[in-house]
């Protein structure tokens, strides 16, 4: 995902941008790569500039086995040394080197740098912050003690969103500082912005030096913290934006824009770079530095592309920035990252380690409509598309075609359909309002040329999955509910013609919210056993925040919208609860959230209109205020992470990768992913021979920290039985005797018999889910459990 589209522009426009990227990856030339050398223990006992003479040294050594057709290209430096998530240094090497590295005892890993892309108000108010019975935000403080790290592409530091008016000083225990750069000074840290940072050095020896400002391709880079993308802008003013009043984009959603957490700090770590997004060498060296400067939690709307050309199988090895993230958690950092841009593909969530808190994103219930009045007098309910440098498009009463009639000799009306500029003939546009189709083998839209309107329409495979784009050319949207009869009202007369209605911001829709379509959803593909991500929903689709350059505000999309709000709540539980673990706060959130939308009814899913399930919306929809009181809390610790690697099947050396110290999986019993302690549950039978067999179940064991004010009773509830499953809980009762108590149970999932399910019989992948509530009838402590059948793989 190029941070590149996390967030997500209009569906076409991303599509072949994911594709581009990955090609770089295949097609990196012979000669020297850059990696990531992770070093042994032994190493701690120096200090950072030690460390850097010793690694210097190595990589002397290493010139040494230079082969003779190999120029010294780049070899000149480290680009970074680790000293914080993990030990170790970044440098470029040749296959020799890389032989000579691995031999050395001293060096446990390397990584290659792979290149990452980024994932894009009145969600406050919809999320429930905002409302008049709300409680966190005042006790938290609006999060003010609280310091929010974004790993992104920087920030616009003069927005509104981000100035320090009656902000108290930096909280004490801050070590970061401000780096100056291409126009940006210390002068533009404040008490609101604390910290500011860039890492370049991967990007470049990958991609060449950096231009600083505009180069030939157009691409604009900014050598510093300052932002020339605007996707951290906008998500830095999500997490913790202030109130901005009269906030718009160009008159729409007009309101006062403020981010989640409204005076928590932000500490920007730039290491995205266009065209491409960032190194794992300098998101390391972001996470490196997040964590040494005491931030308390990181913001990670960023990810890879998962699947075979992209995020191995987590079982066949870590991710240097997996590890870590890992290490942060450990120090008590709570990380939110984006689940990723793929939906509504199955099985192509992202960000997938049980220490990530990983966000799917979620409509609104603010919908900025322009609408479609079609010459028999018929209105289609359209959604705005862009404008940014052209202006919002009205137009009245125009001829209207479809562009699959507009093809040029030679050109398929299938491939004339999704509008690209070769393939139409230009001379039946002129004037008019062309309708483009939009599928899931769409190219890149290349544009219409000389149309008066551009009307983009979704096939089914998109459903109502609707999104302002952040194109350069204006265009409307209809769902896949407007397709037949926009289609048929053009068929139906010789001189279809249709007005573009002007765009107005609509609140109190309903149903909302719904999962976005493009949020990505599990199950986890290349996984070794099964655990729920993502984790939860948040807002992630038309979010209005803080722009870049002349754009006050923007709207943007994507798991990378959703993720920073997450991020905020982060802060603010954090704040209300400094000694909660990041496990902790997860747990709350996901206890608490819901899985019904505003006409209280299962959260539906933008593509199909239909009840969504937790492989789309994790926990549900993430209700913070809720959070702050949640009761009990499933807690987890590092070692409850390293026990997690082992039931996948870590051996000694991959687990020794997280924590250099090691850890002795245990062997009797062994350890099972089943009894990680993670507030969801997943109960995968792996055929659907077994489930004939009696005695087959899926056991899990949890406990349960309480987290109220005194001690309680807690009973637990099966709310749902999944369809063909039944689901027990022993014992299910729970006496917590005080504020801090524990208590352990075993939940048990049992199949009723391969009969009840007619997709198992058929030998097909089958999956279900219901739920359980434990309370004390004031708490409910809410978790998913979802079943599944069959091969994970054949999805
Ligand atoms: C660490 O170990 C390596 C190899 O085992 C050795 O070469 C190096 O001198 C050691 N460094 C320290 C500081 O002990
Ligand atoms: C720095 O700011 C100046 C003045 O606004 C601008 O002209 C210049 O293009 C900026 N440099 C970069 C690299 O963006
Ligand atoms: C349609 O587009 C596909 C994919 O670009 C291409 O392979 C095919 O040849 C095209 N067919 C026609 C008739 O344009
Ligand atoms: C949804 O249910 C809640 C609780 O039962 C109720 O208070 C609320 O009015 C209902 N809302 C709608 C839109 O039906
Ligand atoms: C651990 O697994 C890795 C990857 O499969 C393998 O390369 C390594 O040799 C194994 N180490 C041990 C101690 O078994």
């Amino acid at each position: 995902m190029r941070i590149s589209p996390i967030s997500s522009n209009l569906l076409v426009l991303v599509a072949v941008a994911l594709l581009s990227s990955l090609l770089c990856l295949d097609g990196a030339p012979v000669g020297s790569k850059t990696y990531i050398i992770h070093m042994e223990k032994n190493a701690t006992h120096l200090d950072v500039d030690a460390k850097h003479a010793w690694y210097t040294e190595l990589m002397d050594g290493a010139k040494a086995f230079l082969a003779a057709d190999h120029p010294d290209d780049g070899m000149d430096s480290l680009h970074h040394v680790y000293h914080h998530v993990f030990d170790g240094f970044s440098a470029r090497l040749t296959a020799e080197q890389v032989a000579y590295m691995k031999s050395l005892p001293c060096v446990m890993a390397l990584y290659q740098d792979r290149v990452h892309k980024p994932q894009t108000t009145h969600s406050s108010e919809f999320v429930g912050l905002s409302g008049e019975n709300a409680h966190l935000w005042p006790e938290s403080n609006y999060g003010a003690d609280s310091i929010i790290g974004v790993i992104d592409t920087g920030i616009w530091p003069e927005r509104l969103s981000f100035n320090d008016h009656g902000l108290g000083p930096i909280p004490k225990r801050w070590k970061g500082s401000c780096t100056a750069g291409t126009n940006f000074t210390a002068a533009n840290c404040n008490k609101k912005i604390i910290g500011a940072k860039y890492f370049y050095k991967g990007y470049e020896a990958e991609y060449g030096k950096i231009v600083d400002g505009v180069d030939q391709k157009g691409n604009e880079n900014i050598l510093s913290a300052r932002d020339s993308d605007g996707h951290g802008t906008h998500c830095a003013s999500t997490a913790a934006g202030r109130w901005a009043r009269r906030a718009s984009y160009k008159g729409l959603a007009r309101g006062t824009a403020v981010g989640m957490a409204p005076k928590a700090r932000i500490a920007v770590y730039k290491a995205l770079w266009e065209p491409e997004g960032g190194m794992t060498t300098d998101l390391v060296a972001a996470f490196d530095r997040a964590v040494a400067d005491g931030v308390d939690v990181i913001s990670y709307s960023i990810g890879s592309k998962v699947g075979p050309d992209g995020i191995p199988d987590f079982f066949e090895g870590a991710e240097a920035e997996v590890v870590a993230a890992f290490n942060a958690v450990k120090k008590g950092v709570f990380v939110s990252v984006a689940g990723g841009n793929e939906g509504p593909t199955p099985g192509s969530i992202a960000n997938n380690a049980p220490w990530y808190t990983t966000v799917a994103a979620t409509t609104q219930d603010r919908e900025e409509q322009q609408n479609v009045l079609l010459g028999n007098g018929e209105i289609l309910v359209g959604r705005f598309g862009s404008a940014p440098k052209a202006g919002l498009q009205h137009v009245t009463n125009a001829p209207l075609i479809y562009a699959g009639h507009a093809a040029i000799n030679g050109i398929s009306a299938e491939n004339a359909s999704f509008c690209q500029v070769e393939a139409l003939d230009a001379s039946l546009l002129a004037g008019k309002i062309v309708v483009c189709n939009v599928d899931e083998r769409s190219p890149r839209f290349s544009g219409a040329p000389g149309a008066a309107g551009i009307i983009f329409v979704l096939s089914p495979y998109w459903g109502e999955g609707l999104q302002i784009s952040e194109s350069a050319i204006p265009f409307t949207q209809l769902g896949s509910d407007a397709r037949l009869p926009i289609l048929a009202y053009i068929a139906s007369t010789s001189k279809p013609t249709a007005t573009i209605l002007p765009t107005k911001t609509v609140y109190g829709t309903t149903p909302a919210p719904k999962v976005a379509a493009f949020s990505s959803r599990g199950p986890i593909r290349y996984a070794r056993g099964q655990w729920l991500k993502p984790d939860l929903a948040a807002p992630g689709v038309d979010i209005l925040a803080a722009g870049i350059k002349n754009n006050q505000y923007a709207f943007k999309s994507g798991t990378s919208m959703a993720c920073p709000h997450v991020s905020g709540f982060g802060a603010l539980l954090h704040s209300r609860h400094p000694k909660w673990s990041p496990a902790a706060i997860r747990s709350a959130l996901m206890t608490t959230a819901t899985t019904l939308d505003n006409t209280n009814n299962t959260i539906t899913a933008q593509e199909t209109s239909s009840a969504a399930s937790p492989w789309d919306f994790g926990a549900g929809f993430a209700q913070p205020e809720k959070a702050m009181n949640p009761g009990l809390v499933y807690d987890m610790g590092t070692g409850d992470y390293l026990h997690f690697l082992c039931g996948l099947g870590y051996n000694s050396t991959q687990i020794k990768l997280f924590d250099r110290d090691g850890y002795a999986c245990p062997s009797n019993p062994p350890a099972r992913i089943e009894d990680a302690n993670l507030p969801s549950f997943v109960a995968h039978f792996g055929d659907a021979a077994a489930l004939s067999l009696v005695d087959t179940s899926v056991s899990f064991s949890r406990t349960l920290s309480n987290v109220g004010s005194a001690g309680g009773t807690y009973k637990a509830t099966v709310d749902v039985q999944p369809k063909g499953f039944h689901i027990s809980v022993e014992p299910s009762t729970l006496k917590f005797s005080r504020a801090g108590s524990k208590q352990s149970y075993v939940l048990t999932v049992t199949p009723r018999g391969a009969a009840t399910l007619p997709e198992v019989a058929l030998g097909s992948f089958f999956q279900g889910s219901g739920s359980v509530s434990w309370s004390d009838g004031e708490h409910v402590v809410r978790s998913p459990v979802v079943v599944m059948v069959g091969d994970v793989s054949g999805l």
